[in-house]
């Protein structure tokens, strides 16, 4: 399949020659006939350079929670950037969002980064620098950005790098990490309580955090199992780790106060990211006043140029304050159960096994298997290379899931009903192309 037109080959082109593979994120990169170019957005709509128009299910890997070019956030950062961007002090927008992210997401204390990487890799030195300690505890298939620390056995590793479930090998995601970090990091199965009470009665000492992403954001969006979430505090309380929930997908995005408000569990340090600024590059860790607090100037460092900036705070105050004021969620949970009621019965009549995952917001589709998957290993019982086949035929014709089953659909909330209608009739089409082509 070749979804590049010929403008787009053209531009790729050049790309190619200024930027490695022609693409800012290896991410990006979907081979040399299918990396695409966007031209713009508007709502739930993307456009290539040749003129296709997209529904956008990838939403940017989820960022966009609102919609592209939201006006009342694109106004608000138009204003507010007539009165300079950056000045190395603290500006009344960053006071207004932060006060704005406690009330909203039950946390105490909030410092602003860029993004989802550099929020994680503050949170693992917060959570060092107040336990003392300096290994700490993740789960396979979570993504917790670029830093060294966490990649390891991410959503890009494969199952047959992960080793014995009982003895989890740390599978690096990437060449260019020292050999030294591996001894840092743990990783284990998602919800299996058994092997995470052992490990940390075995190795509490050591550890300095719990690091989850409350539902498998960059793995099909595999929920926890009732009470793992609630486990993993009681075992943190016990022996003094910090609990880091990564919400860079989940915030504002699964609730108006996340995963902490969905879960009804607290964490001590919470990083926020993607929907908490509609697109425009904000990022925040927050959490308790007491661990919070171990950031101090001389002593615990956490700095950065562009940390609070006026682009990223006015866009996320107009996100928020839209959050808040108007169904935003509620309307996606709405239309988003229609989209994956209209899926399943689709696949139903086609007779292709599958399983829907996650939540109406950011769900998962699992094909070629019906049952549930518990953890990032169980996801391979499914049908990748038909999920591909059958998102690619949905990409020709104008719905746009990412090709890989790992990342969930997002929704936002412009996606109208007609638009999960048009979503619908292009599925069944694509799923009908594919069974003739097998
Ligand atoms: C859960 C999670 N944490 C951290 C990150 C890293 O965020 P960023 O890409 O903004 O650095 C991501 C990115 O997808 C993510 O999904």
């Amino acid at each position: 399949m070749k979804l590049q037109g010929p403008k787009t080959k053209s531009l790729f082109q050049k790309a190619k020659a200024v930027i490695p593979y022609g693409v800012n994120s290896n991410f990006r990169y979907w081979g040399e006939d299918n990396t695409l170019i966007i031209d713009r957005g508007e709502g739930t709509y993307v456009w290539d350079l040749d003129g296709n128009r997209y529904i956008d299910y990838r939403l940017a890997f989820g960022p966009i929670i609102l919609g592209h070019a939201y006006p009342a956030v694109v106004e608000r950062v138009q204003e507010a950037i007539q009165g300079g961007t950056l000045f190395a002090w603290t500006t009344p927008y960053e006071v207004d969002l932060c006060e704005r992210i406690t009330q909203m997401c039950n946390v105490e204390k909030v410092r602003l980064t860029n993004s989802g990487t550099e929020a994680c890799m503050y949170a693992l030195r917060i959570a060092r620098a107040h336990t003392g300690r300096e290994k700490f505890i993740k789960f396979e298939g979570q993504y917790h950005g670029m830093v060294d620390y966490f990649v390891y056995s991410t959503a890009s590793s494969n199952l047959g790098d992960l080793g014995s479930k009982r003895s989890p090998i740390n599978s690096p995601t990437t060449s260019g990490v020292p050999k030294a970090i591996n001894q840092y990091v743990i990783n284990l199965p998602f919800n299996d309580i058994e092997r995470l009470e052992e490990t940390v009665r075995a190795k509490w000492g050591d550890i300095a955090a719990i690091f989850v992403e409350p539902l498998l954001g960059n793995a099909a969006s595999i929920m926890p199992q009732p009470g793992f979430l609630e486990i993993i505090r009681e075992l943190c309380d016990e022996y003094g780790i910090m609990l880091v929930f990564d919400e860079v997908k989940t915030g504002f995005r699964i609730a108006n106060g996340g995963a902490q408000e969905f879960f009804n569990v607290q964490a001590d340090l919470v990083t926020y990211a993607k929907s908490l600024g509609n697109g425009f590059p904000i990022a925040a860790i927050a959490g308790k006043n007491e661990v919070m607090m171990t950031i101090e100037p001389g002593a615990m460092a956490h700095s950065g140029t562009y940390s609070g900036n006026v682009v990223g705070t006015a866009a996320a105050i107009a996100t928020l304050e839209t959050l808040e004021k108007e169904p935003v969620i509620k309307t996606i949970n709405k239309v988003g159960t229609k989209l994956m009621t209209g899926i399943d019965e689709i696949l139903t009549e086609a007779g292709i096994p599958h399983v829907l995952t996650g939540v109406p917001t950011m769900f998962g589709l699992i094909l070629g298997e019906d049952q549930k998957p518990h953890d990032f290993r169980e996801y391979f019982k499914g049908d990748g290379e038909l999920y591909e086949a059958i998102a690619m035929e949905l990409i020709k014709r104008g719905v746009q899931p990412d090709a890989d089953g790992r990342e969930p659909w997002f929704l936002c909330y412009s996606l109208s009903d007609e638009d999960v209608s048009e979503t619908l009739n292009v599925f069944n089409d694509s799923v009908k192309a594919v069974k003739d082509t097998r």
